[in-house]
């Protein structure tokens, strides 16, 4: 006999991400037929991502292409996989006139587009966490430009992400998860693949003001400045609400999504191998900076408002600190060398 109440939600009930789209989430923002469109070309090529990923160690999809990518990593096949389907998906309604990757070395314009969005994605996040079946995820965001000043060119994506019009990842993780902002709510829609939709799972994700989970890869200790050791040494001390668990899958839209939900700070910092840090300001730290700043938390290089860097190219890396508002302050405070009040 079963001792609970608990009865199972009849996930159909949902809207779609599609009816979402439509009829409510973005209808403050200027929701024309194009931005929809972008959209949805996205949410497909997820559904399309996910299908690869999910069959990938059926269909020779593992492993690396034997090529690297313009930052020096192995390209593996499923990488080149997503970033071909979102090429193919945003190019074919001409409403998206241009994208920027993680995969390639320059923006890729399409001539024949009459739309006036851009979109920068990192195609497969995570990608040394595919072979061994680890989540993995894809990160974007959307931006305008004036077309009345003629076509688009690789210049004109180096957009603050204060101007990034919609920013989003999809986690491939126990399920499929979509999470999306306008810059106003923040909303997760989980893949069901019997219907093939994505359905609201998640409307209106707040973040905790402060959690209790920190999210770094210790192993780049020796490396670090004396500021960065001195707040690894303070979140793992004794003192109230500490020392705060640590959490590190190596996959930023993983270590996201987690510090979304639960709260806490996931930090990528400068250090001496990488000391402009290891992410990209485009395609990876403006979209989730957008994302978390929208959900009440805090996106920050340790010094800065992630929000407002200017991106000198496209493929600009920045320090990273991300999470609960309190968690991403305390982090500031200790490389400003002040304690944090607790
Ligand atoms: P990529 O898109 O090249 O797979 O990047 C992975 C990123 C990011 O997802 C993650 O947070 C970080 O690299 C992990 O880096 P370390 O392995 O250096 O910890």
């Amino acid at each position: 006999m079963q001792n609970t109440s608990w009865m199972p939600p009849s996930v159909s009930d949902s809207p779609t991400i599609e009816t979402f789209i439509l009829e409510g989430m973005f209808q403050a923002s200027a929701a024309t037929g194009t931005f929809t469109s972008i959209l949805n070309q996205i949410v497909l090529s997820s559904k399309l991502i996910t299908g690869r990923v999910r069959r990938a160690g059926l269909a020779d999809l593992l492993g690396h292409t034997g090529g690297t990518n313009v930052q020096g990593e192995v390209v593996q096949k499923l990488d080149v996989i997503a970033n071909e389907t979102l090429i193919r998906q945003l190019k074919r309604r001409g409403h998206c006139a241009g994208i920027a990757s993680e995969e390639l070395d320059h923006a890729v314009i399409f001539p024949e587009a009459t739309g006036n969005y851009l979109v920068c994605f990192d195609p497969l996040d995570g990608s040394s966490n595919i072979d061994v079946n680890i989540s993995i995820g894809t990160i974007f965001a959307l931006m305008r430009f004036d077309r009345s000043k003629g076509p688009p060119t690789e210049q004109t994506f180096l957009q603050k992400g204060s101007d990034m019009v919609a920013a989003g990842y999809i986690i491939y993780g126990s399920s499929t998860v979509i999470v999306m902002t306008t810059g106003q709510g923040v909303h997760g829609f989980t893949y069901d693949p019997t219907a093939g939709e994505f359905f609201l799972s998640h409307e209106n994700l707040r973040v905790p003001e402060r959690g209790n989970t920190y999210s770094i890869n210790e192993g780049n200790h020796a490396r670090w400045s004396p500021q960065v050791k001195a707040w690894n040494q303070y979140i793992k001390g004794d003192g109230p609400g500490r020392p705060y668990g640590h959490r590190y899958v190596g996959t930023l839209v993983a270590d996201a999504h987690r510090t979304l939900l639960r709260g806490g700070v996931f930090v990528y910092p400068e250090d001496k191998k990488n000391p402009d840090g290891k992410l990209r300001l485009l395609y990876e730290a403006a979209p989730m900076a957008m994302i978390f700043e929208a959900a009440g938390g805090a996106a920050s290089t340790g010094t800065r408002r992630v929000l407002d860097v200017e991106p000198g190219e496209l493929h600009q890396r920045v320090p990273l600190a991300l999470g609960s508002k309190r968690d991403v302050e305390d982090y500031e405070a200790i490389l400003r060398g002040e304690t944090p009040v607790p």
